[in-house]
């Protein structure tokens, strides 16, 4: 593998993307590039010697300076989820641009089951992405980021709250993977990664409702009541509990993706590629466990 060959990560001041400078650099990797809309938020990566550069997908000219010399590149999926067909858009222009500047192998961040999974409302982009990358002719690492366990800290505290967590998931599994665990894997990747692959970025259990709320009992003391409904009564007990209207639309397509085992992949992928296990749900809620429990407390 050569280790003198140029990384660019675009979406550098993204959570994702700053964790994986941040791995890259821990890594004792050279000539890695940060590129993101606004360099001015990249002072630290400077500081640790990275080079930064601005990358906007909406501004094809912003990429054919940024992708100027790399030979290798990580794109991040974006969060323009509001204006429909835009982030298709970008993801594309991003790849074109890698293209025609020299790039050789592209890593990007997609989920599990693109293909299977209408139920997520933005899953299209993610598997049109995946077939732009297959005719590239470039090599590829598609990275299927499992839902993160990050996600978790917004959505539970109205479950603990109440003690009710209403369900449509049904017996339906899903491996939530730690925000900083996808990161570690996708500098690896970024690296290291050669010819066309999937990788499933997922944590190392995959879970029903009833088993997480039995790791809360354990780590958090709180003890939930699982409760089995459809998606039209979900709608109605997420609305009841205080979710935010545009949060619903996602809940109830997470839901039905896991009924239907499509969130239930992989779950030793991770660690091979990170050679180490992968961050269990038990330890993330113990990390996590005074911000979890504020709401219950207050
Ligand atoms: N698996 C999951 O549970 C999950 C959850 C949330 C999001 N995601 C996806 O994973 C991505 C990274 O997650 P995250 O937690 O780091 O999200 P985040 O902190 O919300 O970051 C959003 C990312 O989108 C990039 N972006 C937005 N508009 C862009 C544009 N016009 N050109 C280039 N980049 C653009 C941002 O880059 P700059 O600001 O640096 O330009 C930033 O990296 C998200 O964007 C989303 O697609 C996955």
């Amino acid at each position: 593998m050569d280790e003198t060959a140029t990384l660019l990560v675009t979406g550098a001041a993204g959570r994702l993307g700053a964790l994986v400078c941040r791995a890259l650099s821990s890594a004792g990797r050279r000539n890695v590039v940060a590129a993101s809309r606004s360099p001015e938020r990249l002072t630290d990566l400077r500081v640790k010697g990275i080079e930064v550069r601005r990358a906007d997908f909406d501004d094809s000219a912003s990429l054919e300076v940024a992708f100027e010399g790399i030979d290798r590149a990580l794109i991040i999926s974006t969060d323009a989820l509001s204006v429909p067909g835009q982030r298709k858009r970008q993801h594309r222009t991003a790849l074109e641009a890698a293209i025609r500047s020299g790039v050789k192998h592209v890593a990007y961040t997609s989920m599990p089951n693109a293909e299977f999974s209408s139920a997520i409302p933005f899953a299209q982009d993610h598997q049109d992405m995946e077939a732009a990358l297959r005719e590239s002719g470039l090599g590829y690492s598609v990275l299927r980021n499992s839902w993160y366990q990050e996600n978790l800290l917004a959505y539970l505290p109205n479950i603990l709250r109440s003690g009710i967590w209403f369900t449509a998931a049904g017996d339906g599994r899903i491996a939530y993977v730690s925000r900083a665990d996808a990161a570690d894997a996708a500098a690896k990747v970024l690296a290291f990664g050669h010819g066309s692959e999937v990788v499933e970025v997922a944590g190392p259990e995959a879970l029903t409702v009833e088993e997480i709320a039995v790791i809360i009992r354990e780590v958090l003391g709180l003890s939930i009541r699982v409760e089995h409904v459809s998606q039209e009564r979900l709608a109605v007990e997420l609305a009841r509990q205080g979710a935010l209207p545009e949060v619903i639309p996602m809940v109830l397509g997470t839901e039905a993706n896991q009924r239907a085992g499509h969130f239930d992949v992989n779950h030793d992928a991770l660690c091979n590629v990170l050679g180490r296990p992968a961050k269990a749900l038990a330890d993330f809620f113990r990390t996590e466990m005074t911000m979890l429990l504020a709401p219950v407390r207050s």
